[in-house]
């Protein structure tokens, strides 16, 4: 059976991703730091006939990752398909000139390092899949092509960053499939009722790299399902 983790799954995009992944025949990893929404959101997916398990991960602590690549260890032997989904925004109105380090330090430990933590710690089990596949779920704001417009500076270069990470792991894992995903804008907590996707819409591009991408398809950023420039 093909395995999925998905990271802060219990909730918006993370949670639709599990839920398309577990409808189409994964066994899906509802990571989560939140113990009753994370198990909430497994129990769901449970109700509907799929396979899930919470797994307890906040991605931004070091020793809570390793804990979890142990935990998921003793419930199955291999990783397909890691979503690097968990994300935050802590940036208030202000620009680049007035935000302070501890902002940046916060937002890039959880958005750009949690991704790479995370991944490391599950890099050997992703390795026993026939092929391996890491989403990381970025933003139109991390693109450096047109410019930066000044909104929300601490969460852009946090993506950019991110975009970065996949860059390097995608060359240094040349058996797996390494890609970002603009989910575009989506109605969630962080993207507020206004947004113009739904969570399906915003799930689709990552399920569809997840799950039916060609596995040659790698290192690159994409929205609906299309390469994007950096
Ligand atoms: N919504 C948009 O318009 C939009 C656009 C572009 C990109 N994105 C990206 O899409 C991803 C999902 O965003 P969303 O819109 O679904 O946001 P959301 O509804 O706010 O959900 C974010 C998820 O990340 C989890 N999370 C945050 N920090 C975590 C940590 N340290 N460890 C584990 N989980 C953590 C949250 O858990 P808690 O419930 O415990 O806080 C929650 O499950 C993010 O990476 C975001 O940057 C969203």
């Amino acid at each position: 059976m093909k395995t999925a983790l998905v990271t802060g799954a219990n909730k918006g995009i993370g949670r639709e991703v599990a839920r398309q992944l577990a409808a189409k025949g994964f066994y899906v990893f509802v990571g989560a730091r939140n113990r009753k929404a994370g198990g909430k959101a497994a129990d769901e997916i449970g109700k509907h006939g799929g396979k899930a398990a919470f797994l307890e991960l906040d991605v931004s602590d070091e020793s809570s990752v390793t804990a979890a690549s142990r935990e998921f260890s003793k419930l199955a032997d291999h990783l397909d398909v890691l979503v690097n989904n968990a994300g935050i925004i802590v940036d208030g109105d202000d620009g680049i000139l007035k935000i302070s380090d501890e902002l940046l330090r916060e937002t890039l430990e959880t958005n750009t390092l949690g991704a790479l933590r995370v991944t490391r710690a599950f890099a050997s089990l992703l390795a026993k899949s026939k092929a391996p596949r890491v989403i990381n779920v970025s933003s139109g704001g991390g693109q450096l092509t047109g410019g930066a417009d000044g909104w929300a500076p601490g969460y852009c270069i946090s993506k950019t960053a991110l975009n970065g990470v996949t860059s390097q792991l995608a060359a240094a894992l040349p058996k797996f499939a390494v890609n970002s995903v603009c989910p575009g804008w989506v109605r969630t907590d962080m993207g507020g009722s206004n947004a113009t996707r739904s969570v399906k819409e915003g799930a689709d591009t990552i399920v569809w790299l997840a799950a039916d991408a060609p596995q040659s398809l790698t290192g690159k950023f994409l929205r609906d399902r299309k390469e994007i420039p950096w």
